[in-house]
């Protein structure tokens, strides 16, 4: 049965807009006494769920009248928007939420807010109310929305405001939003996940899978289009079920090729794809598709049958690779990236040789490796854990042989050329510039800032592991 989740317009929003109103006449009012519209400083951690996220929080607080900045010891008002997918990425939220005690201690009237995955979690918020007491509010990832609501209520009562409910049901548009890029572009078409990996904390802290209306997602990517976007990705866990609870009668694959048709230069992006639904349709339609990136981020997690059993993946090493094959035979020229995780529960040496040996096979250009991290309320946190020196030994194993197979990947680009979106000013000391291949493989090479935001085609003069170096093409 699809559970249709309830669509709220933030515009058309009576309540939050009264919220959204209470707040403007506050930083009216604070504007007056500093001579400047307050700042709002927004702190992301986690994936680009949790960027987009950020760029919404950023286009609420700029509705309620406040200035962005990105220093937090100018901030009014501070917002860490936190994740919860290791351990690590919870150490980090906690440590950077302590270090803004002092900037609350040197001015009290500064308001911090934590939100986000880690946040969604009630011990988590129980734990962070008790240990930060200077903390002012705190929210979920399905309570986004309900910002304004939440800072008008602090501002009025001046009491704090902690929320630790069951996440909501809920898709809202039309949130204003403010973005980091102004040619990179994210587009969630669906939030949540119900897919319960057994290492997995995204199903508990992101709610169920509720899809936008497919209309709402055209509009955005018309209007990004317009706008002279050049790079729209797609976001959602798994956007092969996109479409599945508002019971509708198109899938992703339906999807992408709608948008695909909207005029323009730029390149369609989506992750992530869970191998257990990814279709041939959905690869046909890449293959098939003018705009549609030839890029498949394709999660395989581990090359062994039992552990991809043990961790609730619901497809074989055998059926994984018959999509990368499928990828492979339609679309020659695609980047096949994946993630892989490394040290789950009870993973023999056999098991990890058989992940080797998948990388061997399936041959990906590149890799997100992870070491397992239990994650507290989740199936695989109380099976039988190994030991910390083994996942560590074998996560550089896994490495090396990740690396060999990416230069090898990579050769074959000296001395073609390639489009490349320009990302501006690069760190690295050989090459000025630096950007993206359509597969999202990093190029660096000369040129000026007037290239960020275009497409340039670069002649590849050098590959590395991780990177291609060469020429714009005069
Ligand atoms: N929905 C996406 C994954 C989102 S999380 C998918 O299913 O592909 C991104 C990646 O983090 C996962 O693919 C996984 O490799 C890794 N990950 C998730 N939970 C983890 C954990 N507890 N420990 C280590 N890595 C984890
Ligand atoms: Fe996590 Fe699995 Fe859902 Fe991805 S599909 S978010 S790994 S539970
Ligand atoms: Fe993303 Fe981290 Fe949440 S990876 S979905 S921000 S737990």
């Amino acid at each position: 049965m699809a559970n249709k989740p309830t669509e709220l317009s933030l515009i058309e929003n009576e309540a939050q807009n009264g919220y959204m109103a209470y707040v403007r006449t506050h930083t009216a009012k604070l504007a007056q006494e500093l001579g400047k519209k307050p700042l709002a400083f927004v702190l992301t951690l986690g994936c680009q769920q949790n960027e987009s996220d950020s760029e919404k929080l950023r286009g609420m607080a700029a509705a309620m009248g406040y200035g962005i900045t990105d220093n937090p010891k100018d901030a009014h008002l501070l917002i860490v928007n936190t994740c919860a997918i290791r351990e690590h990425a919870e150490k980090r939220a906690l440590s950077l939420v302590g270090q803004y005690k002092h900037i609350k201690t040197a001015r009290p009237e500064a308001i911090i807010a934590v939100c986000g995955c880690m946040t969604a979690q009630p011990h988590r918020v129980e734990s962070l109310k008790r240990s930060y007491p200077y903390v002012d509010i705190l929210f979920g990832t399905s309570q986004l929305h309900r910002f304004p609501e939440f800072l008008a209520a602090k501002l009025r009562v001046g009491k704090r405001v902690l929320r630790s409910d069951e996440p909501e049901h809920t898709v809202a548009e039309d949130i204003p939003v403010i973005r980091e890029s102004s040619y990179r572009a994210w587009v969630s078409v669906m939030y949540g996940c119900n897919n319960f990996c057994t290492y997995c904390i995204v199903p508990y802290v992101r709610g169920r899978e509720r899809s936008r209306r497919k209309e709402n997602i055209i509009n955005e990517v018309k209007a990004l289009v317009t706008e002279g976007y050049r790079d729209i990705t797609l976001l959602g866990q798994n956007v092969n079920s996109y479409g599945k609870d508002l019971g509708a009668d198109y899938d992703f694959a339906d999807l992408l090729a709608e948008l695909d048709k909207i005029e323009g230069d730029y390149l369609l992006h989506f992750m992530t794809s869970h191998p257990k639904d990814a279709t041939r349709k959905l690869v046909d339609v890449m293959a098939s598709g003018k705009r549609i990136a030839h890029h498949f981020h394709l999660p395989m997690q581990s090359g062994s049958d039992a552990v991809l059993k043990a961790m609730n993946r619901r497809y074989t090493f055998e059926k994984y690779i018959g999509i990368v094959d499928y990828i492979r035979e339609k679309m020659p020229d695609a980047t096949i990236t994946s993630d892989i995780i490394v040290g789950f529960p009870e993973e023999s040496e056999k098991d990890f040789e058989d992940t080797l040996n998948a990388l061997r096979r399936a041959r990906f250009d590149m890799i997100y490796s992870f070491i397992y991290s239990p994650r507290k309320g989740t199936p695989a946190a109380e099976m039988s854990q190994i030991s910390k020196e083994l996942q560590s030994e074998r996560f550089d194993r896994l490495l090396a042989v990740q690396n060999e197979i990416a230069l090898v990947a990579n050769k074959p680009f000296e001395g073609k050329t390639v489009r490349v979106l320009c990302d501006g000013r690069s760190k690295n000391k050989e090459a000025a510039i630096t950007g993206r291949t359509e597969g999202g493989k990093i190029v660096f090479f000369d040129g000026d800032d007037s290239h960020e935001g275009k497409f340039v085609n670069v002649k590849i003069e050098r590959a590395e592991t991780f990177a291609l170096y060469g020429k714009i093409e005069k």
